[in-house]
């Protein structure tokens, strides 16, 4: 009894709080995931679909991350954790880390202190998108609904070319004069063409969904099957059912799925739709934009053949911002710093790309974070991060408001490191630019959601709120990666000299002396005079114009 009793407590210990640790070799190897095309994609340790990240809250999580690409650079981030205290382990390259060198390894660990679904990816030039992403799910022991199984599903639109043999064509004002972005080939539930997922009456199922698309939006819609969300990006909400729902690249929902009460004698799909919306091959006749799933109730019966329909690309689906935080966070205010982000695409640079307040975010030569912990107390003076690191430096425990003014006719899915924000306000799409007045149009929620990806519309603006509580230096970018490829990338410095109580571990610094990287000084890499910027990086590099491709040639 007494040993029983012991063990249980030991388990208990190993479940709900221990170490996870994980040693990761990434590495190109040949998979097919659509069936339609072989391609090299980066594999976890010979594994790809790559494997899902389990924790719990509380744990310590270790990734000894091993750079077996040979040919490529990497960096891994963890989408949506805060890494209040870690800022050096948030994974962005040049924003707090240098590039992981081919042959290194590089150690990432911190605690995870929030519960629910996020994903890691890349977070290294447009890399990603070429299979170096997955789910990373952390389970808590107080979520307040019940379930009795969990599933992951994840979405993924998927090319056949590798993305840097398309960025350079997609950069290309010759090859791509209206700038383009290369379209998928397929759309992939959980990297397949298709997946089932076996159902018994009468049991209710959380389904993690999670989009790590590089470009697309997804529709997701079971037939006959309700979805209540109860999670949104990490953040727990009042239970809302729909049978619809919208999802970006980046973002999370976590809905719960009742089966029928008694055997339906039949079996049920889903679709997942990626929104041709922003595909410049519209109609596209030739990519598979549908992925269609099941949920199969009886194995021995036939799957159905045709995939539940939806009204339309642009309505029918639930509102995320009508969503109420489970804990009812109030609305934050006053707010005490405001920043305005007017997005632009057009030529810079002699390149198609993107600019937030006039300026291509092209990489410093020292990672910001480095940086802010060398540069004493003129950490606070924006000018030494270099003007195109887009740096925007707010104060400890600022109440911050974030108005992006988005002056292009596509939406995108707006996303910021080390925070979830409140969404305060967001504009329908336009077809000619609307900039925010300064003031709500509408009484602005109570208790607005909160998330860490949300759409701006089309020509339109989105208005949110944090409070600063997080020192750290932070990237705020489009979550398409074409996007962030192209400059639209900003890096926000919060509480900078409170964030030198923190310090970067050896091995980080490793990695930027092993390929003779700066990792002191200001953007340039200057460490006398912070304010000389001599020698910084005042444009991204040049890529020989590659011929546009994307999906308009057959592959
Ligand atoms: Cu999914 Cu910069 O992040």
């Amino acid at each position: 009894m007494f040993y029983n009793s012991y063990l249980l407590v030991i388990l208990h210990y190993v479940l709900y709080v221990s170490a996870a640790t994980y040693n990761w070799n990434v590495g190109w190897q040949t998979e097919n995931p659509d069936g339609l095309q072989p391609r090299p994609v980066i594999a976890i340790n010979g594994q790809w679909p790559p494997p899902t990240l389990y924790a719990n809250v509380g744990d310590t999580v270790t990734i000894y991350l091993k750079n077996g690409l040979g040919n490529e650079t990497t960096g891994m981030h963890f989408h949506g954790l805060f890494q209040n205290g870690t800022a050096s382990m948030d994974g962005p390259t040049q924003v707090t880390q240098c590039p992981i060198g081919p042959g290194e390894t590089f150690t990432y660990t911190f605690q995870v202190n929030q519960p629910g679904t996020y994903w890691y990816h890349s977070h290294n030039g447009g890399q990603y998108p070429d299979g170096f992403r997955g789910a990373l799910i952390i389970h808590d022991p107080s979520i307040p609904y019940q379930y009795d199984k969990e599933e992951v599903l994840v979405l993924s639109d998927w090319y056949h070319s590798q993305i840097p043999d398309l960025i350079p064509g997609f950069l290309s004002t010759t090859a791509n004069p209206h700038g383009a972005e290369p379209v998928p080939n397929s759309a992939l539930l959980n990297d397949n063409p298709t997946t089932s997922f076996s159902i018994r009456p009468g049991k209710t199922y959380l389904f993690r969904i999670i989009n790590v698309s590089n470009f697309a939006s997804f529709l997701l819609k079971f037939d006959q099957h309700q979805m209540a969300i109860i999670e949104v990006d990490g953040v727990y909400t009042v239970k809302q059912s729909t049978d619809l729902i919208y999802i970006t690249a980046g973002q999370r929902y976590s809905v719960l799925i009742t089966a029928k009460a008694t055997a339906p004698g039949q079996n049920y799909a889903f679709v997942g739709a990626m929104d041709p919306d922003m595909f410049d091959c519209y109609p596209c006749s030739n990519v598979p934009l549908n992925a269609t799933g099941y949920l199969v109730y009886d194995s021995s019966k036939p799957l159905p053949n045709s995939e539940p329909t939806f009204p339309s690309y642009t309505s029918g689906f639930y509102d995320d911002f009508s969503l109420v935080p489970y804990d009812k966070q109030p609305l934050l205010g006053p707010v005490t710093k405001r920043i305005t982000f007017n997005v632009e695409s057009g030529t810079y640079f002699n390149q198609n790309r993107f600019a937030i307040n006039g300026n291509s975010y092209v990489e410093p030569k020292v990672p910001t974070l480095y940086t802010v912990l060398d540069a004493g107390h003129e950490a606070t003076n924006p000018a030494i991060y270099g003007q195109y690191a887009n740096p925007y430096i707010i104060s400890h425990n600022d109440i911050v408001e974030i108005v992006v003014n988005n002056g292009d006719s596509g939406g995108h899915p707006i996303h910021m490191h080390g925070h979830n924000f409140q969404m305060v306000e967001r504009s329908p799409p336009f077809t000619t630019p609307h900039k925010y007045s300064g003031t709500p149009t509408t009484t602005p929620p109570a208790t607005p959601v909160r998330r860490d990806v949300m759409k701006v519309q089309a020509s339109g603006y989105l208005v949110y709120r944090f409070r600063a509580d997080n020192p750290g230096v932070w990237a705020f970018h489009c979550h398409i990666d074409w996007h962030l490829t192209a400059g639209f990338f900003a890096t926000i410095i919060e509480a900078p000299l409170a964030l030198q109580a923190q310090s970067i571990p050896a091995n980080h610094i490793q990695a930027c002396k092993h390929q003779h990287l700066p990792y002191r000084g200001n953007a340039a890499g200057n460490t006398h005079n912070y304010t000389d910027l001599t020698g910084a990086n005042n444009a991204p590099p040049v890529y020989n114009t590659g011929a546009y491709c994307g999906n308009c040639k057959p592959s």
